[in-house]
């Protein structure tokens, strides 16, 4: 998969699906030559044109003018040489310098792939995966950078990360260092991002890349709400279903930035990694700095297919454990239902009802622990709150698991309130600047994940809980971004490091704490999709996808997601009417078909429901439950979206073709409503598919489709499809 040619000093990394190749140019420098659909054999004629341009200085000792980095297509591009656009590196030397100069010096290629140190990344054994590692130094400095590229056999996705060792004798400051750097050459591109807030994640953006810089980024201490850390590249000619795109998605759960850069030849360069805003760290002789990994996919076929190479991917290359490619449990969770005001009878109340209705899992949402009445005490002590639950968490945990469920709970272990008896012992291990006042957002503050005696608490506390109580899952919550970031044990000239060691401490705790404890699923969460990213799916493998559970809401939040990340991996709860975060009334039916398309739940008190509500409930488990390896494991395809139209669809195929789920959503009502089909994608053309509505080839279903009923009649209509292949051709 991974070929040197020495004749051209060309690397060429590609499977049966892609081709990504490098060149080492004039003076070692590594040069970026083309990334997309797979080339069999690349024969050296992609080489950077050579001319004299004015103002783009020419390497020293150059013999001519016509080589100049101002505007090669570069690979981990620095600027001091010529390259003037943006860097992928920023070093500060001892003697106050911030020249660095990497050249080629060599390479290796290895079968599988390396762990990543202290991060989290995608795994592959030697049969499935190949590694490139080309190392390039700056002699003057001892200075040695190492590229990582990963190839998959299977997908067309590619891995990179870079790390820096220093192997000189004096200390030097990384400002910056990005995960991955990537030129494109002259063309038209549109950019695709996730953006948005809390209650209104991943919505996506599409806009033309123009000349310039355009950054986006997080500076909140995690991947947030408001940029997820992942972006998109397509044609402007690029749909759903047809034109070249590239999807590029960190593994990283801290702040983080994505530059985009056109330069005024119409290159366009993509540059991910650690925001370098508030970021420095300290790299001393025989020191070693590894940047988080960058996943990059491809597709010659849309955005669909885009999507589904990531979720495949990240279904059987990052997300690890017990769960791993397993059907996830059906749960019922009382936040919405009863949020902190709950006690022992009423929960069981609840898991009566969930029993019955054939929900698998009760989650005790937040209020357990402490004196936590309201969100204003308590976190850091985590102990359970006896007032609440009488006979304890343990009986409680029997009582689900007599009843033949699960039992999960909830947590926020990165958080302290001043009103606890942690805060009380230990101000010092909030986040927090000396002698200056904190910020109080939730009113609760920061712990520093950063240190060890910090997380060395929280995890025994936590520790003696799971080996007390028998839990199956949990909710690992994060409400509040950072600020006052300053760690009391660190140097007044290493507080740069605090953001990225908080992180690292955080992955630590949870590599320990899934090892540890590998038969408990976890749900990552962030006030819901404030930290949806791939570093967190690499220990947990579900997000709770957002706060926001209103059905219409959740098209565009659900869709967006999807862009990326799989749908195993998100969250989706049907919640009670009017809806808690947008006041809107909505029909039981389209709150299932909106959460179905997830892991799916229950988040509201169904002992105060109709017995019709019930009786519709019951069903829509039973429903999920028969269809969910379709749902959480089936190739999604997105049909009709949310931010382009009132009419909304988007469907599920098993791998082997033989069965696939349509959901139609048709967000407002209108008098003399355009006729509405559908054409389905993904079936085999000539198998012949079964559904309540019609029985129909594939190629018909692809080409001709369906008509919705005509006669759907008031706002917030759906419709859902379930085909079952029922003969091998036609007849
Ligand atoms: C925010 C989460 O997203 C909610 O689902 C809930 O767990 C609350 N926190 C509890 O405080």
């Amino acid at each position: 998969m991974i070929l040197f040619k020495p004749e051209t000093q060309v690397f060429h990394i590609s499977n049966k699906y892609i081709s990504y190749i490098m060149e080492i140019e004039e003076g070692g420098y590594l040069a970026h030559l083309y990334f997309g659909k797979k080339v069999n054999d690349y024969s050296g004629n992609f080489k950077y044109p050579r001319m004299d341009r004015s103002f783009s200085p020419n390497l020293p000792n150059a013999k001519d003018r016509l080589f100049s980095l101002d505007t090669l297509m570069m690979e981990y591009p620095g600027n001091g040489f010529g390259d003037f656009r943006e860097s992928a590196y920023n070093l500060k030397h001892g003697d106050g310098s911030t020249i660095t100069d990497f050249r080629y010096k060599s390479h290796r290629i290895q079968k599988g792939k390396e762990k990543l140190f202290g991060l989290p990344a995608t795994y592959g054994n030697e049969e499935e995966a190949e590694t490139l590692v080309i190392q390039l130094e700056d002699k003057e400095k001892g200075l040695l950078l190492e590229l990582s590229y990963t190839i998959f056999q299977e997908y067309a996705a590619l891995t990179k990360s870079a790390r820096i060792i220093n192997n000189g004798e004096t200390k030097t400051k990384i400002k910056k260092l990005a995960s991955q750097s990537i030129d494109f050459p002259n063309q038209d591109l549109d950019l695709l991002h996730l953006n948005g807030t809390w209650g209104r994640e991943c919505q996506i953006v599409r806009e033309k890349i123009e000349y310039g810089t355009k950054v986006l980024d997080s500076k909140r201490g995690s991947s947030s709400h408001q940029q997820n850390p992942c972006l998109i590249l397509a044609q402007p000619q690029t749909t759903e279903f047809q034109g070249e795109a590239f999807s590029f998605c960190l593994i990283y759960s801290g702040n983080h930035e994505m530059v985009i850069q056109k330069d005024p030849y119409k290159q366009t360069r993509i540059i991910m990694g650690i925001n370098s805003f508030n970021f420095d760290w300290q790299l001393n002789p025989n020191e070693m700095f590894q940047t988080p990994e960058v996943v990059l996919s491809y597709s010659s076929s849309g955005l669909n297919k885009l999507s589904a190479v990531t979720h495949d991917f990240f279904n059987y290359h990052l997300i690890r454990g017990d769960f791993k490619g397993k059907e996830r449990p059906t749960l019922i969770n009382n936040w919405e239902a009863t949020y902190f005001d709950f006690d022992e009878e009423k929960l069981l109340n609840i898991i009566d009802e969930a029993k019955d209705l054939g929900i698998e899992m009760f989650v005790l949402d937040d209020g357990w622990f402490g004196k936590r009445e309201n969100d204003d005490s308590s976190l850091g002590d985590w102990f359970e709150n006896r007032g609440k639950i009488k006979n304890g968490l343990s009986q409680l945990a029997n009582q689900v698991h007599s009843r033949g469920m699960k039992f999960g709970i909830w947590y926020e272990p990165e958080m302290i309130s001043e009103d606890s008896n942690l805060f009380r012992q230990h101000p010092d291990w909030a986040l927090s600047v000396p002698g200056r006042e904190r910020s109080p957002s939730r009113s609760q503050y920061v712990l520093d994940f950063s240190r060890k005696d910090v997380r060395e608490n929280i995890y025994r506390q936590m520790k003696e809980l799971l080996n007390e109580v028998e839990i199956d899952y949990i909710k690992w919550d994060l409400n509040r971004n950072m600020t006052d970031v300053y760690s009391a044990i660190l140097p007044s000239d290493q507080q740069g490091e605090v953001f990225h060691r908080y992180i690292l401490g955080l992955y630590e705790f949870l590599e320990n704490l899934v090892e540890e404890f590998p038969n408990i699923l976890f749900e990552s969460c962030s006030g819901g999709g404030g930290r949806f990213d791939a570093g967190m799916l690499y220990y947990m493998p579900q997000t709770w996808t957002s706060d926001n559970t209103d059905a219409i809401a959740r098209l565009k939040i659900q869709y967006g997601t999807s862009m990326i990340y799989p749908i195993s991996s998100m969250g989706a709860h049907v919640s009670a009417v009017p809806n808690h975060q947008t006041g809107r009334n909505t029909s039981m039916d389209i709150r299932g078909n909106a959460a179905m398309a997830g892991v799916f739940g229950y988040e509201l008190d169904i002992t105060q429901l109709k017995e019709e509500e019930k009786k519709e409930i019951k069903e829509q488990v039973a429903f999920y439950k028969e269809h969910r390896r379709l749902m959480q494991f089936g190739r999604f395809i997105r049909l009709r979206s949310p931010f382009e139209e009132n009419d909304v669809a988007w469907m599920f195929v098993a791998e082997d073709q033989s069965e696939a789920m349509v959901f139609y959503y048709r967000v407002l009502a209108e008098a003399s409503y355009p006729l509405v089909h559908l054409q389905l994608s993904g079936l085999k053309e000539e198998w012949i598919y079964e559904s309540e509505e019609m029985t129909a080839a594939g190629d018909e279903l692809m080409n001709l489709g369906f008509y919705i009923d005509p006669n759907l009649f008031g706002d917030y209509a759906t419709k859902r499809f379930y085909f079952k292949r029922i003969s091998p051709c036609l007849e």
